[in-house]
């Protein structure tokens, strides 16, 4: 994996202006270690993934082995940090079109608890109606309005088809250790429990029971996603060169367009299993950085998809915008385009390329577009879409997200904002406490 920048011409930055955000960078990345930072009581993330065991691997493997064997569909029930993590690994490794598929080695997850959509949810019940299906709810509160509402309908639902005892068997709830209500239905049910550490906020929770029980039952290699993350845990931590840290380049980066004025950074992917994971960056960054009025507006875009409709904006609308670019080498997947030799369709002078070239060849031209037209390149490449290098991925964010954060002098780590709609929610609602 790595990161590199290419500034447009109005962008380009002086040596001091980056002199001065290098040595910011590094002393951000001193509080992450020594945890001497804002919101320090949330830094489980950092030293998570050489924390987790064997043990616990083996254990999530084996309550994800139970379940695989047991249902068709796993509903995955959380919203935020309690959804997001899970959901953005499964969509980047899973095939394109599972659901689809005549024959499924993993059950095929769905998601719910992330809505309060009466037709998402009744949809949802009709497939479950007819499906053999296990259940995870998820929520580090255990209140969080949304999945407790969803799981109180699926509860009812697993109930009524299987009987009590065996809709028991059918759920795993991933809670705290001690506190909410859901942690109390669990011990009063006896449902299988798994912990969200005290110390790992919602967002920064993939890498715990909340991504990995989803993650194991959808069929991928937990322990490679951790060893990634674990590779990337140690590249990041133990070096303070700016040039050759890719966390500290990139929150550098980042943090000196947003000082010149740039509002918005835009995830770009050219792969549509990557559109999940640009979601997760999208709460990462937006629930960290966007307070106190400060904060980069995290977007995103799927190319060449979304180049037929966001791409004139991008190209000639309002200068806001910079670009980070998730640049996927290789696959082994492989569609070639067939040989004609009527040209009728205008095509064979693409006969020497693959479609992953003719992918790069798109890449490389929208960004020298984008860089004419005054929107800074960064790009962080990985070899292919895989486990470990999706758990690099997903440390280097995380990382880079506290570094950057610690930058503009934030807690990355809250989310007091979150609380207003729900005050305003419950209050219509008549909620009494
Ligand atoms: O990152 C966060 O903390 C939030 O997005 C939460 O994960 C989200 O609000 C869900 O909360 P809970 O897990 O308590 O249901």
């Amino acid at each position: 994996m790595n990161f590199n920048v290419t500034f447009c011409e109005k962008d380009k930055p002086l040596n001091n202006e980056i002199n001065l955000l290098n040595e910011k960078a590094v002393k951000s990345l001193e509080l992450l270690k020594n945890k001497n930072g804002k919101g320090n009581g949330f830094l489980g993330w950092v030293d998570l993934p050489e924390e987790i065991t064997e043990k616990d691997l083996q254990e999530i493997t084996s309550c994800a082995e139970e379940i695989r064997k047991k249902c068709d569909i796993f509903v995955v029930a959380g919203i935020g940090g309690s959804y997001l993590g899970a959901r953005a690994v499964i969509e980047a490794l899973k095939h394109n079109f599972d659901y689809a598929l005549e024959e499924r080695k993993s059950p095929l997850i769905l998601y719910a608890g992330n809505t309060l959509s009466e037709d998402y949810t009744k949809d949802l019940l009709d497939v479950l109606d007819k499906k053999d299906y296990c259940l995870c709810v998820i929520s580090k509160s255990g209140t969080t309005t949304e999945t407790a509402v969803t799981f109180r309908i699926l509860r009812h639902h697993l109930e009524n088809k299987y009987g009590h005892s065996e809709a028991v068997k059918r759920i795993v709830a991933v809670t705290d250790r001690q506190k909410g209500v859901l942690k109390s239905i669990a011990d009063k049910e006896g449902y299988k429990t798994f912990v969200i550490p005290d110390n790992v906020g919602g967002r920064y929770s993939v890498l715990t029971p909340v991504g990995l029980i989803p993650i194991a039952v959808a069929g991928f290699d937990i322990s490679k996603l951790v060893k990634g993350a674990c590779y990337m845990r140690k590249e990041i931590l133990e070096n303070t060169d700016c040039k050759t840290n890719i966390a500290l380049h990139y929150a550098v980066t980042r943090n000196y367009l947003y000082n010149i004025g740039k509002e918005i950074e835009l995830l770009v992917n050219y792969q549509p299993n990557l559109v999940y994971f640009s979601e997760w960056f999208k709460q990462l960054y937006g629930e960290s950085e966007g307070k106190e009025n400060k904060g980069l507006f995290p977007a995103s875009v799927s190319n060449t998809t979304d180049l037929h409709s966001m791409g004139q904006y991008i190209q000639q609308g309002k200068r806001l915008m910079f670009e980070t670019v998730l640049h996927v080498e290789n696959t082994d997947k492989h569609a070639a385009l067939p040989v004609q030799e009527i040209d009728d369709d205008k095509l064979n002078y693409l006969k020497d390329f693959s479609l992953t070239q003719i992918n790069h060849k798109a890449e490389e031209g929208t960004k020298a577009a984008h860089l004419d037209g005054g929107v800074s390149q960064l790009q962080i490449s990985i070899d292919r879409i895989n486990e470990e290098n999706i758990g690099r991925m997903i440390y280097f964010f995380e990382a880079a997200c506290g570094i950057s954060g610690y930058m503009l002098d934030i807690n990355p780590f809250d989310q007091p904002g979150v609380e207003f709609y729900k005050k305003n929610m419950f209050a219509l609602l008549g909620k009494k406490d």
